[in-house]
């Protein structure tokens, strides 16, 4: 695969090629019926490091669980990886969960995090070496859901995948089993993807992991207009919208909005936007599947079941799965 020109970062006229495209975004997500915004926006160098305090909320079950169920599952999905793998982690973020396997992976040939939010992801790179002076660290800058290119120092062996976080539950059903092909794709033929599925659950747990009481997934979600105003110089008063985080049952999904507490006109990069009172920007969906709902899924993608693991209250699953060859 070839990097999109729009994604590399090394002349000031890309960088501002790529604020075109963040402009581009935001003008189109706010000009559609219902308003939306993608949610991959949330990852600045803020957004991540409130992504990282969401992680240790009491009411954000994901991150512990999964966490729990990699300490537990260690050897067994060490074994599963062929003997010096260059594992790729998509959408890396703190690398947390990396470090949990990393004990039983002493054959790793490379680590390559792949992240769209770039400050964090080189800074998570550096601490790691830091830590682990023996592991090759490779990171890829890149939005995962565009085209991009693994490192060309990357040897030609072979290649594992890591997603944990169940971020495959923040792309719409179909989207979600486009990207695990174009990961089956990187990867290659016999591949192994170990991947992190966050389970339907009653609404109650749902709402309340969304809509924590301290408000971190509230700044969470309005960060994205304070990053709009930030990098696109729009004139947006975050005040004047309200977090809310509500479970679709039907989809099967929270969904996040941003909802107007007033009628108002909001401006950016020169193009303006009415808002009824009481009208929502949809910023983000978290779908959450069943075991065999996600199976079924993988498998449109080219993916076959190895196995899943869960916690004991069957919070949170993990799964192995195989590229077919
Ligand atoms: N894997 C970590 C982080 C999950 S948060 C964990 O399990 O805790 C989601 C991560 O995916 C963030 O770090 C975000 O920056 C990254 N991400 C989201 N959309 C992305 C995209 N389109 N391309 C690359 N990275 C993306
Ligand atoms: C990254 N992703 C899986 C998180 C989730 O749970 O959907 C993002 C998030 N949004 C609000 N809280 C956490």
């Amino acid at each position: 695969m070839t990097l999109d020109p729009r994604l590399a970062k090394s002349s000031p006229a890309v960088a501002l090629a790529e604020d075109g495209l963040f402009l581009a975004d935001v003008w189109d997500g706010l000009a559609g019926t219902p308003k939306t915004l993608p949610a991959k926006y949330f990852y600045d160098s803020a957004g991540s490091a409130l992504f990282e305090e969401i992680t240790v909320l009491p009411e954000y079950y994901p991150t512990r669980t999964e966490l729990g169920i990699l300490d537990d599952r260690g050897p067994e999905i060490a074994a599963l990886l062929p003997a010096g793998a260059a594992l790729v982690e998509f959408g890396s973020g703190s690398t947390a969960k990396l470090r949990r396997l990393l004990r039983h992976l002493p054959g790793l040939s490379a680590y390559v995090p792949v992240d769209v939010s770039e400050a964090f992801l080189h800074a998570q790179a550096e601490t790691l070496r830091a830590d682990f002076p023996d592991l090759s660290v490779q990171p890829v800058a890149a939005d995962f859901t565009r085209s991009f290119a693994l490192p060309p120092s990357l040897s030609e062996g072979a290649r594992a995948g890591f997603f944990p976080g169940s971020t495959i539950g923040n792309f719409e059903p179909g989207e979600a089993t486009r990207l695990l092909d174009v990961f089956g794709r990187i990867l290659g033929e016999g591949a192994t993807l170990i991947i992190g599925v966050d389970l339907v659950k009653d609404r109650d747990v749902l709402e309340a992991a969304y809509d924590d009481a301290a408000g971190v997934t509230a700044a969470f979600n309005l960060n994205l207009l304070h990053r709009i105003n930030r990098d696109l110089g729009g004139a947006i008063d975050p005040d004047s919208f309200a977090h809310r985080a509500l479970f679709n049952a039907e989809a099967s999904r929270i969904e996040m909005h941003l909802v107007s507490r007033q009628a108002q006109t909001i401006r950016v990069g020169g193009r303006s936007f009415a808002f009824a009172e009481g009208e929502s920007i949809h910023t983000e969906n978290s779908y959450k599947y069943t075991l065999e709902g996600f199976r079924a899924l993988a498998a449109r993608a080219g993916w076959a079941p190895v196995t899943a693991w869960t916690d004991p209250n069957g919070l949170f699953s993990v799964h192995a799965l195989r590229r077919a060859r």
